[in-house]
């Protein structure tokens, strides 16, 4: 079952991605009938499925899968201490299948695509999600559409969607452009939308707070600060949460901070104004790529999330992500993309405000790898290379440099 978020009519579970009044829809259960315990969960390998009693997927389905989740929560101890923070971890999305943390949703989507008769998926991207949704699109033997922000688009991101043969429109436009466009030809060829708009694609992300909370004994962080971009990730996390305290699996919730970066930050502005009224960012502009959005299609849910958990949203610089991230591979070993790294530099900020206190425990979303923009780090940090002759008397200097 579908239920509105701004008018709450319920609607029957289908092809479907807003209300009649143009509210936005979230999957509804009936909790005390689907039998989800954390018994129930640990007769199941980890990983997304382990949770099935809360997916929109009936039992005897046999899910398009990559074997996604199950991925790391890192303590952070090196980091935390240089932060002045409590304990600290970083939930680590870039061990997905392909990446990123859109694996969890995918693997929902497009399984749900398939039990809904589709075999056409398409969404718009700033890249992880288009390299996601043509990994599962590809496993499922579907066609796949995917438009783009060419340009703007970190490489390793596009050779995943090369590889995995899907159909690629470059636009010149942002990702806003791209949302809009989709959208339309969803509706117009007969294409399933799997954007975070799609309900039943953000139940697979809302296993990333599972996991959280089962790999610290069910115990719930003071907060989890993740990054924003189309606002899908915080709000399926913050869903999750909430049915699990409703089944009495948890026993509190955690605060939600989302973090944007300055260039892209329509939802942390509304929230450092105290306003109600959303306003877009025209040409949103950032290095971190994947959250280079002005108009998040998801900002009411987001906005409930903060709302609802007394939590709160802030912009950060670029600087402070490129910081952050050389910050998290050099004390921690964990290799971020920029906007994964947002987080990071946000937790900086809400510690210096004093908005998150120095005894607080707090789990970090690093939502993707790295390695799939490598040129930030190639073409951004000073070039550290010492380039010589071959030869070992020449190694000795630069080591004798290195040590003075
Ligand atoms: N982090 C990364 C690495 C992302 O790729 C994205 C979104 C986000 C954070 C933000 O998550 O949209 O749920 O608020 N990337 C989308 C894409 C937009 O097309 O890959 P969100």
């Amino acid at each position: 079952m579908l239920r509105c978020i701004a008018c709450d009519r319920e609607i029957p579970d289908g092809i479907r991605y807003t209300c009649d009044c143009g509210g936005l829809l979230e999957v509804r259960y009936d909790l005390a009938a689907t039998g989800a315990s954390k018994e129930a969960f640990a007769s199941r390998p980890p990983g997304v499925w382990r949770y099935r009693e809360l997916l929109p997927v009936a039992p005897d389905v046999t899910p398009v899968s990559l074997e996604e989740g199950n991925t790391g929560l890192h303590r952070c101890k090196r980091l935390a201490s240089e932060l002045g923070s409590g304990p600290l971890w970083m939930k680590n999305e870039g061990e997905n299948p392909t990446g990123s943390f859109k694996d969890r949703g995918m693997t929902v989507g497009v399984t749900v695509a398939r039990e809904l008769g589709a075999s056409f998926v398409g969404c718009a991207s700033t890249g992880n999600t288009s390299a996601s949704l043509s990994a599962y699109a590809a496993r499922s033997g579907m066609r796949c559409l995917v438009i783009l922000p060419v340009e703007k688009i970190a490489k390793g991101k596009l050779s995943q969607a090369i590889a995995h043969g899907a159909e690629i429109i470059g636009i010149e436009g942002g990702f806003d452009v791209a949302m809009r466009l989709i959208k339309e030809a969803c509706d117009r060829y007969d294409i399933y939308l799997l954007n975070s708009l799609n309900p039943y694609r953000l139940e697979g992300q809302k296993t990333l707070g599972f996991e959280v909370v089962e790999a610290l004994g069910w115990e719930v962080p003071d907060w989890i600060v993740l990054p924003v971009g189309n606002a899908g990730n915080i709000s399926a996390i913050w869903k999750g949460l909430k049915e699990l305290r409703e089944l009495g699996i948890i026993d509190r919730l955690p605060r939600m901070a989302g973090v944007q970066a300055a260039g892209a930050a329509p939802i942390a502005a509304m929230v450092r104004e105290g306003r109600d009224d959303f306003a877009p960012v025209l040409a949103p502009e950032t290095l971190a790529t994947a959250i280079r959005i002005g108009n998040p299609v998801n900002w009411p849910k987001a906005i409930r999330a903060i709302k609802e958990s007394n939590g709160t949203a802030l912009a950060v610089s670029d600087e402070s992500i490129l910081s952050a991230q050389r910050r998290l591979a050099r004390q921690e070993g964990l290799f971020v993309e920029p906007a994964s790294a947002s987080p990071i530099a946000g937790l900086e900020a809400l510690l210096e405000e004093g908005t998150i206190g120095a005894d607080e425990r707090v789990v970090c979303v690093t939502t993707g790898t790295g390695l799939k923009d490598p040129n930030i780090v190639i073409d951004r940090y000073p070039d550290p290379i010492v380039r010589i002759d071959a030869d070992i008397e020449e190694i000795g200097k630069v080591i004798a440099h290195e040590r003075s």
